[in-house]
């Protein structure tokens, strides 16, 4: 049985949020510069979307660059940027081919001009796209989100447009950058690393989670097939018992 067989259609995420990590140390084990890492980690982004759109995942959501990122080398992160509009340009193509819709996260008055204009044009020429929404998460960090969130909702509030005691967990989610999309079920992690690095905390809250020392370049749909049979194999109990649930 093939990989892909094994996968029950029925019980798929919805969605499937990864962070793609181990980029330079893909470079350092062959002698490159860690640019390199990051420039081969787009194949394995194109092949991640296309196995995503193949399954029937509707949102991918992929931690491209941190607001912590900022803080690294100079040179590093002007290549990253350099890296981001030259992929965005050229898969745009991919993207259309694959019915997939882009939408980006994160505080994105922080990139470039150039970074932000190709990102909104493709943004803008996917829009009809339904297949799939693919979500990049750049300059983002989700304590910022959700101070973000927290500061918009205080300013509606002392407005007089929204009351204190209306504020729940779904309003609050209005306010987030993810707004209007379903929680990731699932969480894939690569390069070994066990933690989050301020991802998606809010969103993440039930997400099952799924960690592999495969570093990111080398990632492939199989790996993303891989990690749904996974998802599959586990019992979501939401705080319930297992009785209460079968
Ligand atoms: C992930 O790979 C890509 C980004 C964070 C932009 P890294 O660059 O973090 O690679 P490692 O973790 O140092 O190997
Ligand atoms: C997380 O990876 C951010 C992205 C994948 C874009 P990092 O490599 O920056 O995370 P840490 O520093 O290992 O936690
Ligand atoms: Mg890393």
């Amino acid at each position: 049985m093939s990989i892909l067989e094994q996968i029950d259609k029925e019980r798929l995420p919805q969605h499937v949020a990864v962070i793609m990590d181990g980029n330079g140390r893909w470079a350092k084990e062959k002698g490159k510069l860690r640019v390199f890492g990051h420039q081969n980690g787009v194949s394995a982004v194109r092949d991640t979307v296309e196995g995503a759109v193949e399954l029937g995942i509707k949102y991918l959501t992929l931690y491209a660059f941190s607001t912590e990122n900022w803080n690294r080398p100079k040179m590093e992160v002007m290549a990253l940027m350099e890296l981001l509009v030259s992929t965005i340009s050229k898969e745009t193509k991919t993207l259309m081919d694959n019915g997939v819709r882009l939408f980006a996260i994160g505080n994105l008055s922080n990139l470039p001009e150039k970074c932000r204009k190709q990102l909104y044009d493709a943004i803008k020429k996917t829009s009809g796209n339904t297949n799939c929404t693919l979500t990049l998460a750049l300059s983002y960090s989700s304590r910022w989100e959700i101070t973000e969130a927290a500061r918009r909702i205080a300013i509606k509030v002392r407005d007089g447009d929204l009351g204190a005691e209306q504020i729940t967990e779904d309003i609050f989610e209005k306010y987030l950058n993810t707004s209007g999309m379903p929680d990731p079920e699932l969480l894939i992690r690569t390069s070994g690393e066990h933690r989050i690095s301020n991802y998606l905390l809010w969103q993440i809250a039930y997400a099952e989670l799924y960690f592999t020392s495969k570093l990111w370049p080398d990632f492939r749909r199989e790996d993303l097939f891989e990690a749904v049979i996974d998802y599959q194999k586990r019992e979501r109990r939401f705080g319930l018992t297992s009785e209460q649930l079968n």
